[in-house]
């Protein structure tokens, strides 16, 4: 058996007794054992994720089964058969770090693709669309969804205003208010790079792109009722699901598909496909199979390999790149601004975040810098021994871009309401029916005049939406 230690490795001579004068006597400042435990244990919380605090990961395998190099030089995708290994980390978004999870809200998928030209990052969602377009709205949304200032309880009030204040909401908030609202663990949904991303070829022709992980496992929901009920049983359910499944050898598959379409219809598509309140319809462009995912070992150490973990949508790969959605565009300095804040400037050292591939930025120094720092090779570039040089080889297409700098106001689109009229009319009637009872158990309470304007939204995608809503409210609150 290994002997106790400080972390200076003496010997702990007592580790049940501290130094104290004479038996009874006050502690000695001396006892640097006490000391330093004490001290560790101070510091041992760092700070959680700002949203989607609560989560759970596991290590995974990526297949190609289709060949789409056509679209992209990524040498992920460059031949069947091909496996790249991943991380993924699940979440909830408002809850905190001890949040129960079966809670009707969106689920969070961050995945982390380990290739041979670095890590590539998908951090997406449950849902193909979110709540807004403008990234401006995003801190907003966070303290409406979190706890209210004053009372530091979570408001049913701040929620609604704020979502209702938004039309562009409707699409999400129907989602997430439907019988797809509370999925029974991790394993039972869909998971969506959400974003139209980009795919570039060899012969450096650019496409859109929108991510799409099926679920092989098909889909499972949960009640209000049955989700109260489990959360008085269990709160780490959907964490506990897949651990368990993982641990017995029942590894989680899902199947990825994408949709293309090539760069110059983006301008004369009837929706702006960088828009990330609406989804392309199948009909236009369809799903194309890619591959499959499949979740296959379970993390030796929470704290080191899912607290740690740090996913970014700034982390692309040659061949996979960015689009102009604003929201993109914001969420690519905010995930690593975050983890420079939470993990410190070297968190790509920590092992589930580091790369699988030889790797060599030149950035030095800086807090918890613990590897060689690089010894004595040179600091600058450009320097007489070639070192750090850039590799212009993986340069992406020009993109042509137009217009003047300004404040443009995305609601000239006030397109808010087809989509979520459409996927209303796509629900059986059960499946409208616990749309309203949904809504109108998470809206009870708030004033009649923020209820008046989501019945109204829901009115203007479907005059059955509002007029269902409107019942539930009624039948509920009397
Ligand atoms: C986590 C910002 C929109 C999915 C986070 C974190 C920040 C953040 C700061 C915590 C990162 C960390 O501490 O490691 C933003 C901003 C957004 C935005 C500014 C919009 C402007 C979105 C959207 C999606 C998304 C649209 C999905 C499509 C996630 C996920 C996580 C996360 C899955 C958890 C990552 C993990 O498991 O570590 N977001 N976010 N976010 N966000 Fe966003």
């Amino acid at each position: 058996m290994k002997k106790l230690t400080t972390a200076a490795g003496a010997p702990v001579v007592d580790n049940q007794n501290i130094q104290t004068a004479g038996p009874r006597g006050p502690a000695l400042l001396q006892d640097v054992w006490l000391l330093e435990k004490l001290a560790h244990f101070d510091r041992e919380v760092i700070p959680e994720r700002r949203m989607h605090a609560k989560g759970a990961g596991a290590y995974g395998t990526f297949t190609v089964t289709h060949d789409i190099t056509r679209y992209t030089r990524a040498a992920l995708f460059s031949e069947i058969g091909k496996q790249t290994p991943m991380f993924a980390r699940f979440s909830t978004v408002a809850g905190e770090r001890g949040a129960a999870d079966a809670e009707r809200d969106i689920r969070g998928i961050a995945m982390k693709f380990y290739t041979e030209q670095g890590n590539w990052d998908l951090v997406g969602n449950n849902t193909p669309v979110f709540f807004f377009r403008d990234p401006l709205k995003f801190p907003d949304l966070n303290h409406a969804v979190k706890r209210d200032p004053g009372t530091g309880m979570r408001s049913a009030q701040n929620n609604w205003e704020f979502w209702t204040g938004l039309p562009e909401a409707l699409h999400q908030i129907t989602i997430v208010m439907s019988d797809r609202g509370i999925p029974s663990d991790f394993r039972h949904m869909h998971l969506f790079g959400s974003h139209t991303f980009s795919l570039i070829n060899a012969a450096n022709e650019r496409f859109w792109v929108k991510f799409h992980f099926k679920s092989q496992q098909g889909i499972r929901n949960l009640t209000d009722a049955q989700a109260a009920e489990l959360i008085g049983r269990d709160r780490e359910s959907s964490q506990r699901d897949l651990y368990d499944s993982i641990a017995r050898g029942d590894f989680p598959r899902w199947t990825l598909y994408i949709q293309v379409m090539p760069e110059q219809e983006a301008g004369s598509y009837h929706l702006n496909p960088f828009d990330l309140t609406k989804v392309w319809p199948h009909g236009d462009y369809p799903m194309i199979e890619v591959g499959t995912l499949e979740l296959n070992r379970n993390p030796e150490n929470f704290f080191a390999e899912v607290e740690q973990a740090a996913f970014t949508p700034a982390n692309v790969v040659p061949g996979i790149g960015f689009s102009p959605d604003r929201m993109l565009q914001a969420r690519l300095f905010s995930y690593g601004d975050a983890q420079r804040y939470r993990l410190g400037v070297n968190h790509h050292q920590i092992p589930v975040n580091a790369p699988r591939c030889p790797f060599h930025s030149y950035h030095r120094d800086g807090a918890m810098r613990v590897d060689g720092n690089h010894g004595g090779l040179t600091g600058n570039e450009p320097n007489r021994s070639g070192e750090w040089a850039d590799q212009p080889d993986f340069r992406e297409p020009p993109l042509s871009l137009e217009g003047a700098a300004d404040h443009w106001n995305h609601r000239e689109d006030t397109d808010y309401f087809s989509q979520p009229g459409a996927l209303f009319r796509l629900m059986t009637p059960e499946q409208q029916q616990a749309l309203f009872d949904n809504t109108a158990r998470a809206i009870a309470g708030v004033s009649p005049d923020v209820q008046a304007r989501h019945i109204e939204h829901c009115t203007q995608a479907d005059p059955a939406y509002g007029a269902g809503v409107a019942a539930a409210i009624r039948k509920l609150e009397g």
